[in-house]
């Protein structure tokens, strides 16, 4: 199975930002962890800090991977048209946050994306992508 990481504005900086709500290890380092547990599938890892480049990446991931797990970031409060990719498609998604966006500000408790994903896992520091991916391994 092919499964794509997407994530969205400034988590490029994982390990460095705002530590206190994203932790302090790098994705690359996370995501080398991934590959290593789940290496019976086949992972990839993207990011961008440009909407419509996310918007690309979720069209071409239709054609390239049987899943994708994506973390919209700050686009996720904001964005119809990442929300609109992810309908289009019809690949399943799963949306994914590491912080509790439900415990944050009154403008991150909305989501563009979460009526059109498969389900949404939110609030498991790293630990959530790596229960997204076990979303995709239950197939009841
Ligand atoms: C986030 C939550 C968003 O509200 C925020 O803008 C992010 C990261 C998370 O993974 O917790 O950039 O998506």
């Amino acid at each position: 199975m092919k499964l794509l990481i997407l994530n969205g504005p400034n988590l490029n900086l994982l390990g460095t930002r705002e530590p206190e709500k994203y932790g302090n290890r790098s994705f690359e380092d996370y995501f080398s962890e991934l590959q290593f547990k789940f290496r019976n599938l086949e992972l990839s890892y993207d990011q961008s800090n440009i909407e419509g480049e996310l918007i690309d990446k979720i069209q071409n991931a239709r054609k390239d991977f049987d899943g994708v797990i994506l973390n919209p970031a700050a686009y996720t409060h904001t964005s119809v048209g990442i929300g609109d990719a992810v309908a289009a498609i019809d690949i399943p998604v799963v949306e994914v946050h590491i912080s509790n966006t439900f415990s944050r500000e009154e403008f991150r408790h909305k989501s563009y994306i979460s009526p059109n994903a498969k389900g949404v896992i939110v609030g498991f520091g790293l630990q959530s992508y790596e229960l997204a991916i076990q979303s995709f391994l239950k197939q009841d």
